[in-house]
């Protein structure tokens, strides 16, 4: 199959290189000519493990291509995806589709022939029908058939997560769509991975139903990790013991600093609105998304008690070493990062902060700039009077404990990721503090 991908990035590009290692023709397209010059020169523009060596293979095996010429890569495409951004709009969180609409008003001015458009960034409920009308508007004797196929990609994991998922959802009910994507995900339809077709608007709202119960596990095990706290147990052990329950599972139950990333506070956030235009208010999830957010400020009030301060005040002129500044491990991603919350209310706090991430650095300097970037845990910790691990890179899992206490003024560890056991740390001579134990 011919298949041109607008939009190069965290979903575009790992969704094009994957569809060109099942064998199709695909041509990624983008707007910006440095990162497009950067695909073509063999780097990548964003960090996703094993995105790099996927690209230059099928790159070299002549199936997969870059341009920012949008016009000649849709012409005798028999699929073309959006994969562009659809970000948060500033102030009411409502998703900026300004990104789609461009990319398919200029798909109608480039289709020769009969062509599938497919959604793939995630779109509010009834996107699909808009693309729609603008096709017809503009291209009006083309058969174009407009298809919801929203990802399920985790960052760090989406390669993985595209060659092997749990499900393909396929949102549209044209006969010709159907066939022209069941040959699009062949190589997965063979190896029984489970492909659904439903209605557009049900596609849809799958996406963000699912990233909403995603998110909304994660803060149900936050909020009974409190309940541990004040109750002395252990919320590691309640994840356990509820997991095990089938019908629960025990993967999105690890307590930690509030959920963070481009996509579970931005879709909840679209969900709602949703919820709002229909007036049929999803009150759970609007809880989630108050909880989270005040959980990630919650968490600097946490540190700074453990510099001795009352949650705001107290902790001024001391120094924290924050480690780990992405929203997840893996990843270069700050968006949304609860580093950010969580530095930022150190810093007005008045306290110094030493940051390291093995990843996230570049972003994270323009988005911190009051931050001191060290080269390591050790450098960062130098002269602390606490460290913070903030998100479980591999790297912070086996710090040397007796090498990190005797560079700090002061052997204080907040452990927002449970990653160690409390009587190692504590045996260190630390004064530990975690989530939920
Ligand atoms: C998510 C969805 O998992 C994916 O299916 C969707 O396509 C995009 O959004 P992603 O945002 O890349 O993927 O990261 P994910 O691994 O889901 O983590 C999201 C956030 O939840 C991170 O901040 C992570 O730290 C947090 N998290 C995750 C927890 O706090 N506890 C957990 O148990 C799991």
């Amino acid at each position: 199959m011919r298949i041109t991908m607008i939009g190069s990035g965290y979903v575009g590009l790992v969704s094009g290189a994957c569809f060109s290692d099942f064998g199709h023709d695909v041509i990624c397209v983008d707007k910006d000519e440095s990162k497009i010059a950067a695909l073509e020169a063999g780097r990548m523009p964003i960090f996703e493990p094993g995105l790099d060596k996927l690209v230059a293979a099928n790159v070299a095996a002549g199936r997969l291509s870059f341009t920012t010429d949008l016009k000649s890569a849709v012409a005798g495409a028999d699929a073309v995806f959006i994969a562009v951004g659809t970000p948060s709009r500033r102030g009411d969180g409502h998703a900026d589709l300004s990104y789609v609409f461009a990319a398919t008003r200029e798909i109608a001015e480039a289709v020769t022939g009969p062509t599938v458009v497919v959604t793939k960034s995630t779109v509010p409920v009834g996107t699909g029908d808009k693309v729609e009308e603008i096709l017809a508007e503009l291209a009006p004797d083309m058969d174009i058939a407009v298809v919801s196929n929203p990802e399920f990609l985790r960052e760090g994991a989406a390669i993985g997560d595209f060659k092997r998922p749990d499900r393909i959802v396929i949102g549209t009910e044209d006969a010709r769509a159907m066939q022209v994507m069941r040959d699009v995900y062949r190589p997965l339809y063979l190896n029984e991975s489970p492909i659904l077709f439903t209605g557009r608007r049900t596609a849809e709202l799958i996406k963000y139903a699912a990233n909403a119960f995603l998110a909304t596990k994660i803060t149900f095990i936050n909020e009974i990790a409190d309940l541990c706290e004040a109750v002395g147990a252990n919320v590691q052990d309640v994840s356990r013991g509820i997991g095990l329950d089938n019908r629960i599972g025990s993967k999105f139950l690890h307590a930690g600093p509030g959920y963070g990333g481009s996509c579970f506070p931005k879709d909840t956030l679209a969900l709602l609105k949703t919820a709002e235009d229909y007036e049929t208010p999803v009150r759970i999830v609007e809880a989630v998304v108050q909880v989270n957010d005040n959980r990630k400020r919650a968490m600097g009030r946490k540190v700074i008690r453990a510099l001795g301060g009352d949650g705001t005040t107290g902790a001024k002129g001391k120094t924290v070493a924050v480690l780990g500044l992405t929203f997840k491990p893996n990843t270069d991603d700050m968006r949304d990062a609860p580093s950010l919350a969580i530095v930022q209310s150190l810093l007005d706090a008045g306290v110094t902060v030493r940051g390291y991430d093995p990843e996230g650095m570049e972003p994270a300097k323009a988005m911190m700039p009051d931050v001191t970037y060290c080269n390591n845990a050790y450098e960062a910790a130098t002269g602390a009077d606490a460290v913070v691990i903030v998100t479980e890179w591999d790297v912070f899992r086996a710090l040397d404990l007796k090498r990190l206490a005797g560079v700090m003024a002061a052997p204080v560890m907040v452990d927002l990721r449970n990653v160690y056991p409390p009587a190692e740390v504590e045996r260190a001579g630390f004064a530990y503090s975690s989530i939920g134990r």
